[in-house]
């Protein structure tokens, strides 16, 4: 570090030399966090409106989290796939029971369906990345369509929808519809359909005899928090019913509580064949995503044909356990109706600021878009402003940004948030 520059400039500098550059941070460098707040190398303290990007739903150093994290880090950490732990059938039992306890929200399938005959029995295909779980969530889509569905081989299609975002790998940036994401990686893998999202009779009109699957996310996170009409997602499923197609819910960023309910999917009144988990699973410890879907669905996989060698390990098993515990909490102090009472509080707020700088907000739950008034500057600019302000937000597509703050956030901090977001907006020339 030279005599004057300072703690931040040092760390910036490093980066910026040593690193990638494939993101452009806040000026903000973190050296320690503790629930809604992190504090940076300067000393200076910031409320965490992001979460990182909602894998740190439950707040940062969660003490239930970092306790489970503790006691498995004296136990064992990794054994590879290829012996089990006492962590792994516990995790997968839990989380099945977790997500099949709450599909009495969503009423049996409609008689005739496909899905009549399966088991009722979730299981649990244990990843890392939100992008491995969206990868492992196609390739047993593509399975499930050759072996069960009786498409021809190599012929599989699945639908998905404009501006949504599910990852970075190859496959998944193919069927992206952002330049910035896809420009310059091809070639991409075929057998991907783009329609517009929100739009069930587009949906409908792509559907071939070779589709085996609709992939959507509930609420388009990275979009800029974009809620589909109401109806949209029952539509998807009567679709996906009367074709006989998988219906995969991408719950990545929107499931585990952000939207003051477990999966946001299910909120609507529907439920998915296959929901794809990630981010909080891991409660900002370890990453750990996963497939989850009936037995007879991931059933198409047999040893040999997918896996990963940090997938499923004790360590972020033993903290998706108490992740799952948290979320099992659906008393009033629970996480889920916590995220449900301060997003009204949230919302409430926000929507008082449309015609004041703000053209428009969307959302549920703690998950907010605002699109700022254009005029006034890009989201870029209203995230500084926050972030002089003490409140760190992420910018997304232009003029937008978006709040997802830790369900741990209090009532008081939630308004020191609308606050800087407020004063922010009063600050741009
Ligand atoms: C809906 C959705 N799916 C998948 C992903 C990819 O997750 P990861 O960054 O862990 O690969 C994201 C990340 O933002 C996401 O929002």
């Amino acid at each position: 570090m030279t005599t004057t520059e300072t703690a931040t400039e040092h760390h910036e500098h490093l980066v910026e030399q040593y690193s990638a550059h494939n993101y452009h941070p806040l000026p903000v460098v973190v050296a320690q966090a503790h629930g809604s707040r992190v504090t940076d190398v300067e000393g200076r303290e910031f409320l965490d409106c992001l979460a990182g990007y909602s894998a740190l739903n439950f707040g940062h150093g969660h003490p239930d989290l970092l306790a489970a994290a503790h006691r498995q880090l004296d136990r064992v950490t990794l054994t590879s796939r290829a012996f089990g732990s006492d962590q792994l059938g516990p995790f997968c039992a839990e989380l099945s029971g977790l997500l099949g306890r709450h599909a009495e929200n969503s009423g049996p399938p409609a008689p005739g369906s496909y899905r009549e005959s399966w088991s009722g029995r979730l299981t649990v295909l244990p990843m890392n990345t939100g992008a491995e779980a969206v990868e492992s969530g196609i390739k047993v889509a593509r399975k499930w369509g050759y072996e069960v569905k009786g498409v021809p081989v190599d012929r599989a299609q699945i639908v998905v929808t404009a501006g949504g975002f599910h990852g970075r790998t190859t496959t998944i940036v193919g069927f992206s519809t952002d330049p910035d994401a896809r420009g310059g990686f091809g070639p991409f893998t075929p057998g991907f359909v783009v329609v517009p999202y929100g739009d069930a009779a587009a949906l409908e009109a792509a559907i071939t005899p070779d589709t085996v699957a609709v992939l959507v996310e509930p609420i388009q996170g990275e979009a800029g928090v974009v809620v589909p009409p109401a109806g949209y997602l029952p539509a998807v499923r009567a679709v996906c019913d009367a074709a006989r197609v998988l219906f995969v819910a991408d719950e990545v960023q929107s499931g585990l509580g952000r939207t003051g309910h477990l999966l946001a999917t299910r909120a609507t009144g529907v439920d998915a064949d296959v929901y794809l988990l990630g981010k909080a699973l891991g409660g900002g410890i370890m990453p750990l995503s996963a497939v989850v879907a009936d037995a007879d669905v991931l059933g198409v996989l047999h040893p040999g044909q997918h896996g990963s060698t940090f997938g499923g390990n004790p360590l972020a098993c033993a903290v998706g356990r108490a992740v799952i515990t948290l979320l099992a909490d659906e008393g009033p102090a629970g996480m889920l109706a916590r995220a449900r009472r301060l997003g009204d509080v949230l919302h409430g707020r926000l929507a008082a600021l449309v015609g004041h700088g703000v053209v428009a907000v969307r959302g549920t739950g703690l998950w907010a878009g605002v699109d700022v008034d254009p005029r006034l500057g890009t989201g870029r600019d209203v995230s500084e402003a926050m972030m002089r302000r003490g409140v760190l937000v992420k910018d997304t597509h232009g003029s937008t940004i978006r709040l997802s703050p830790p369900l741990v956030i209090t009532e008081r901090e939630l308004h020191e948030a609308v606050d800087a977001l407020t004063g922010a907006l009063s600050d741009l020339p």
